[in-house]
């Protein structure tokens, strides 16, 4: 048995869904413990082509049975709508997918209000997906929340009535307008008769696995550095993204995780705001033009920038990383020469990241060391061997720095643009 839990390094975006994808084949459950729909994850495979949000990034195996746990928080016309692209691409959801009866449900006063705050923020906003995942999470925390569990009685239409009390003063306080209690009613009493087919408490079937030696493989939303508590708070979302999030997300004990994956881009990237401190700001450069990605949730673009080993780094030891999947190294081919940040100092004194705040983080200066690149189209390179030498160098200065060895190299968006070594 191996649970193996793929976990993004860096701010997210690291190409987890592709991992995911590739790593599923031997997997006897594929699972999502945290976050929600403001993850993207593109999957590219015989099927086509996905940006997937809810549903695990491992349907597509043939025999795996999805799971999405009680640590994720569900947008339920997300998930039906996804369900039902899934279906249309022939890849079977129905009977291969359970969701927790125990997650929360993403309501729609938790999408205004994600919006009001941010407007209210202004220039100090999070610069969030907008998709109700800081108000979700906090009525989560503060017992406020609504579950599917909560639609087997009268809880629903009780907690509903009295979130709406609530609420709509604060939305309305914010400028916004008050929400219908039967419009809402209605619809998400329609969304759990939808739903209700796959909604099954996940216990028993987890506990069975773990005893008779299933595989699973466990998908992160969001990187380490989004963490809420390891994150570059307060510019983090609302879940937790290291391994222990699996744990509680899933109900699997912390011990029965065997292997972490720590999916890590060859260079930066982060949507939103908050601090990057190998970031490109030159954006007429060809670095950043070469860089430059449009994110899958919201299609906005992507902020970018150099590798950042201090950051790899700090993601390896955080998570207990055993190997490092590395993706997007075909990106950097055609530059002469590449920029890496082995460290940070702040007033010539190294520093570490977990030794400064998001302030700091702004202030601290990396340190650069210039390594040679290389000019080859590396996309169809199988084996590190084919790999032209500053290339296969680049590897090993990573996986030397991290801390972690690389054991897979992806050099495409399609599941098979993959090296194993
Ligand atoms: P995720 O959120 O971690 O799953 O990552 P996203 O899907 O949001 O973003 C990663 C992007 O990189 C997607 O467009 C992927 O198709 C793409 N991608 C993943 N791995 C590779 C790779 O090795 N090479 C290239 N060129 N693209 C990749
Ligand atoms: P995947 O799983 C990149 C970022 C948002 C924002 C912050 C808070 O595709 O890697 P939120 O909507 O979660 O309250 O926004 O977190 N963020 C992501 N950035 N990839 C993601 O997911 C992200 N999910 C949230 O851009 O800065
Ligand atoms: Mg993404």
């Amino acid at each position: 048995m191996t649970v193996t839990a793929v976990i993004g390094s860096q701010w997210g975006d690291e190409g987890k869904g592709k991992a995911v994808d590739y790593l599923a084949e031997r997997a006897d459950y594929v699972a999502r413990f945290n976050g929600g729909n403001n993850a993207g994850h593109t999957v590219i495979n015989e099927y086509g082509t996905f940006k997937i949000h809810l549903v695990p990034s491992g349907i597509f195996a043939k025999n795996a049975i999805g799971l999405i746990g009680g640590g994720v928080v569900i947008d339920p016309q997300v998930l039906i709508d996804e369900i039902k692209m899934l279906n249309a691409a022939n890849v079977q959801v129905d009977g291969r997918l359970w969701v927790s009866p125990r997650s929360h449900i993403i309501m729609p006063y938790h999408k205004v209000l994600d919006g009001l705050y941010e407007e209210a923020k202004g220039a100090g906003a999070t610069g969030t997906t907008r998709r109700g995942i800081g108000p979700v999470f906090a009525d989560k925390v503060s017992y406020n929340g609504i579950r599917w569990t909560d639609f087997t009685s009268k809880a629903f239409e009780e907690r509903l009535a009295l979130q709406l009390e609530v609420k709509n003063k604060i939305i309305v306080a914010l400028g916004g307008e008050a929400l219908s209690y039967e419009k809402i009613r209605d619809e998400y009493r329609g969304y759990y008769l939808q739903l209700k087919p796959y909604l099954k408490e996940l216990f028993s079937l987890v506990q069975d696995g773990l005893k008779s030696g299933k595989n699973f493989l466990l998908e992160q939303a969001m990187g380490t550095f989004l963490d809420t508590d390891w994150g570059t708070y307060p510019f983090v979302t609302a879940s937790t993204t290291i391994p222990s999030a699996a744990s509680a997300g899933l109900g699997i004990p912390p011990r029965y995780i065997s292997n972490i994956v720590g999916v890590t881009k060859a260079y930066t990237t982060r949507v939103g705001s908050g601090p990057l401190p190998t970031e490109i700001t030159d954006t007429k450069s060809a670095v950043y033009e070469q860089f430059g990605e449009v994110a899958a949730t919201t299609g906005r673009i992507r902020r970018v920038g150099w590798l950042d080993l201090e950051i790899v780094r700090t993601a390896v030891e955080l998570s207990g990383t055993t190997e490092l999947c590395l993706t997007k190294l075909d990106v950097l081919s055609g530059l002469e020469e590449l920029q890496v940040c082995t460290h940070y100092e702040l007033s010539c004194e190294r520093v570490r990241y977990a030794d400064v705040d998001s302030y700091g983080l702004e202030q601290v200066q990396p340190v650069y060391k210039t390594v040679a690149g290389w000019r080859e189209d590396i996309s169809q390179a199988r084996t590190f061997e084919e790999l032209p030498l500053n290339a296969q160098n680049y590897v090993t200065m990573i996986e030397e720095a991290a801390g972690a060895p690389v054991k897979w190299i992806g050099v495409g968006p399609e599941r098979e643009a993959t090296i194993r070594r």
